[in-house]
């Protein structure tokens, strides 16, 4: 199969949707695969990385598109894509459609394959294409706390890890899911107490028994949530209802009653935040302050690490695209429940319940 890796024309986004290591993979099972010139410079592959791995590097966007049977990327078409969108041609991506009626309607209208990297589903219903930008967002999020907790950025001058002879900072994590963990695991090892909030016990079983003894688990409800906040130098945000919009666990009136300083890092951001006053912030200006509590809602914070965002990626994406360019996207979707849970629109319809729903087109 001819596959076609474009650079994202995304403001601010530096990943691409293959690295050399999935060229050579590609390229040995007897597929062709042209890289836009520069795709992955902002990750850290060169188009002589590419070159070297088998891949052919092509000048322009309309050459990548026009040339290939599957396209790969990271984020959805944006309308400059649109008219390079053909029919049958195999788009894999993140989509996002039920948030973006017009793409949804270029891509009917274009009659290609839209397979979403957000809806392909493993056996037990998690999201495999979505993990590892949790992954590294709950990573993040206690980076850039702790960054954001020194005195000279308004936080409140606390160092996470302490020193011999002064406690360490205290950390509050709501959600004991992927982002949940992955912060609470990266909090601990700087050395912070570290107190961990679900609401399913199943959650607050595992962390409790899978991370060191500093790492508190708790019940999430409004009384636990402000006793907390009163004593926490840091919270993250990383609740999630499936669909819905995060649920507001830290209330406006709750600032008044954190200390000055403290630092707020909602990952949820994405779907609507689960602090009340959070409101999607940007990698150039990521923080802002209410009630002398630092807010930051970064809505991509995996785009401020595209090297590792794009291999974790990546790692994942890879085993479906060789098996849609193996066998074709029928033969693939047919026999992977999981991939077939990714097409979201094909030639001309909408086939994933949710996104029809949204836009009351018929299945
Ligand atoms: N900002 C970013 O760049 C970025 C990047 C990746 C993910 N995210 C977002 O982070 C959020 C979390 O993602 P995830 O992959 O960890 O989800 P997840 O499903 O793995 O975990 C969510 C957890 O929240 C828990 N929860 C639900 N209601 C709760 C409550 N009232 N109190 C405490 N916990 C509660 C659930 O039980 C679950 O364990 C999502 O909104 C996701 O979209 C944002």
């Amino acid at each position: 199969m001819k596959i076609g890796v474009p650079k994202e024309i995304k403001n601010n986004e530096s990943r691409v949707g293959m690295t050399p290591a999935g060229v050579l993979e590609l390229t040995r099972a007897g597929h062709e695969v042209s890289i836009q010139s520069g795709a992955g410079d902002g990750s850290g592959f060169f188009d002589e990385d590419y070159r070297k791995a088998g891949a052919r590097i092509l000048g322009t966007i309309e050459e990548i598109y026009r040339e290939s049977q599957m396209i790969v990327k990271v984020k959805e078409p944006l309308p400059e894509e649109y008219p390079m969108i053909r029919e049958n041609q195999v788009v894999f991506t993140y989509f996002h459609f039920a948030s973006n009626e017009t793409l949804t309607q270029a891509m009917i209208d274009s009659g290609a394959i839209c397979i979403a990297y957000e809806t392909v589903e493993d056996p037990d219903g998690s999201l495999p294409l979505l993990t590892p930008m949790s992954e590294v967002a709950g990573r993040m999020a206690i980076q850039q706390g702790a960054r954001y907790l020194e005195k000279p950025v308004k936080g409140r001058g606390v160092l996470l890890g302490g020193v011999p002879g002064v406690a360490p900072g205290k950390v509050l994590v709501l959600g004991a899911g992927t982002v949940g963990i992955q912060a609470a695991k990266m909090a601990a090892g700087l050395g912070a107490h570290v107190t961990i909030l679900d609401v399913n016990m199943k959650r607050l079983r595992y962390v409790n028994d899978v991370m060191p003894s500093h790492v508190v688990t708790e019940f999430s409800n409004e009384y636990n949530i402000r006793r907390h906040i009163k004593t926490h130098d840091l919270i993250i945000g990383g609740v999630l209802l499936k669909g819905a919009k995060a649920p507001n666990l830290i209330t406006r009136d709750m600032l008044k009653e954190m200390r000055p300083g403290t630092v707020m890092v909602d990952v949820a951001v994405d779907q609507g935040g689960c602090m009340e006053t959070t409101h999607p912030t940007t990698h150039e200006d990521p923080v802002y302050i209410i009630d002398d509590v630092v807010h930051y809602a970064v809505a991509n914070m995996p785009g401020a690490v595209p090297h590792t965002s794009t291999v974790a990626l990546t790692n994942v994406t890879l085993p479906y695209i060789l098996r849609i360019a193996n066998k074709g996207w029928e033969k693939a979707c047919l026999e992977d429940d999981g991939l077939r849970k990714g097409l979201n629109i094909a030639g001309g319809e909408v086939l994933y319940k949710e996104i029809a729903a949204t836009f009351a087109t018929a299945v």
